[in-house]
């Protein structure tokens, strides 16, 4: 039974509020709430009351209390998050993709054959939804035999559990065409449902864009040809906001395309990129050499590749600074435990990873294992470049050697789940995820694994047990 809440004045008066907000801000870049006190304390109130907790110190210390902590935080994040959207959401971007920025990826892609897709703060799927749509309606005889993937990643879980779900309202399709509706959906018990093969190539997964890092070839967050990221940023502070657009930068290949929302466009945060006009917008090209410009602050929890800067760093303006924006030194990864000269290709593995040159990866990765076919660093690297290339049963092989040579090697567990599940292996892939969570249940939570651009143990927890909870319900 929930206790009654205590009234939003009451909390804000509380000593320990500052900290928890500081905390909250810190934890989900919603520097929205830095002056809604009001509004943020009347939704920590509700949880303290469905809790029984008496005051903010008891609710912090649950939301700080590990894999407590995260989960409380998951539904703090269900009230705080706010997730408007509906598809074909500002028609002008939707007119500026389909005439010019989707045949030019088409052209430049014409090689290789592939075409990768980002929905950042994806909410409830329609955004990548619309773009799946556009792809297939009215490119799909250009890309047939190529392979085309579209990731919605969000926040939000109760939000991404909507979006695979792939069903929706009449107001999420108020700006969708009636030809659309009627080919693309079927009509259920008062529901639009987004019929099978428009939703062929899209999955979405739970990723913070201020907490998780990015590009991260391990998480499948890298070498886009088009990120979309609308109407999330603009819940921001200016810092968190450069840091995610160098990270963007980072996270797409050369000439690849950033789509932010209307009120984001702040010339300010997209040096390193070229600004090309459309009639009723502006879309942003990575231009190919990043221009000079002095470093951001870091993190700590960034990729610990060299980002490009975005954003000339300036002193910052807000007086509440969160503890997010203050530097915070990262614990040294693992000693790697492989050589130098492995760690050094490894990191150009990544690098042509980044750049989306997966021949080139391939070829490095063989010359990894043939360096020593006995380290198992090699076959797992091997298997993330032949999962992008649409290599499944290849990456497979391999993880399974580099699990034959290491049978603790998590990641290797961790990523065979991820494949597994979406070559349909759901039985199989629920048994990586427990593998993986029982040898972290091992570990210091705060470990961080080099090879997976430097995640903590507890974070990758995380991961496994949301994939889990996806396959078989928490
Ligand atoms: C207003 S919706 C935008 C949805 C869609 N991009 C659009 O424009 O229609 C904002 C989304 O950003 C997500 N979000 C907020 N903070 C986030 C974070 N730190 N990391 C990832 N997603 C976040 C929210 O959960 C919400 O779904």
């Amino acid at each position: 039974m929930s206790s009654q809440a205590p009234s939003p004045d009451a909390l804000v008066a509380d000593l320990c509020y500052r900290n928890l907000k500081d905390h909250v801000i810190e934890s989900t870049g919603l520097a929205y709430y830095l002056d809604k006190d009001l509004q943020l304390a009347e939704k920590v109130g509700k949880r303290l009351s469905e809790l029984n907790m008496p005051n903010c110190s008891a609710y912090l210390a649950r939301l700080r209390d590990g894999q407590a902590g995260e989960m409380e935080l998951d539904e703090l994040v269900a009230d705080l998050t706010i997730g408007e959207t509906y598809f074909f959401r500002h028609e002008e971007q939707f007119e500026a993709l389909r005439r010019t920025i989707l045949p030019d990826i088409i052209r430049k892609n014409a090689a290789r054959r592939q075409i990768r897709v980002w929905s950042a703060g994806c909410s409830t799927g329609a955004e990548a939804y619309s773009i799946g749509i556009m792809l297939r309606r009215e490119f799909a005889g250009l890309l047939a035999g190529w392979d085309v993937s579209i990731l919605g990643t969000d926040i939000n879980r109760k939000f991404l559990a909507q979006a695979r779900e792939g069903r929706f309202g009449d107001w999420a399709l108020r700006a969708t065409q009636e030809d659309i509706k009627g080919s693309c959906f079927s009509k259920s018990t008062g529901a639009w449902r987004l019929r099978d093969e428009y939703r062929d190539g899209i999955s979405f997964q739970y990723h913070n864009l201020v907490k998780h890092p990015y590009p991260s070839l391990l998480h499948n967050l890298t070498a886009f040809d088009l990120i979309l990221c609308r109407n999330v940023m603009i819940y921001f502070s200016r810092e968190v906001i450069g840091g995610c657009v160098t990270r963007f930068w980072t996270s797409l290949v050369d000439g690849g395309w950033l789509v932010v929302g209307h009120a984001e466009m702040n010339p300010e945060f997209f040096r390193a990129f070229h600004t090309v006009s459309f009639p009723g917008t502006a879309l942003f090209e990575r231009a190919e050499i990043a221009p000079e410009q002095p470093q951001l602050p870091s993190n700590g929890w960034m990729s610990e590749r060299a980002a490009p800067n975005a954003v000339p760093w300036q002193p910052p303006s807000l007086p509440d600074l969160p503890l997010l924006l203050r530097r915070q030194p990262m614990a040294p990864p693992d000693a790697w435990p492989y050589g130098q000269g492995a760690s050094a290709i490894t990191a150009q593995i990544r690098d042509l990873a980044d750049r989306a040159r997966w021949e080139e990866a391939a070829g490095l990765c063989r010359t990894l294992i043939d360096k020593n076919k006995l380290n198992p660093i090699g076959h797992f690297y091997y298997a993330l470049v032949l999962d992008q290339m649409g290599r499944a049963q290849e990456a497979e092989g391999a993880l399974n050697r580099a699990i034959y040579l290491d049978r603790d090697f998590v990641l290797a567990h961790y990523h065979k789940g991820l494949l597994l599940q979406k070559v349909k292996d759901l039985a199989g892939a629920a048994r990586c995820y427990r593998n993986a969570l029982n040898l972290l249940g091992a570990m210091s939570p705060g470990r961080r694994f080099s090879e997976a651009d430097g995640i903590a143990a507890a974070d990758l927890s995380e991961l496994a047990q949301m994939q889990l909870d996806i396959l078989e319900g928490p």
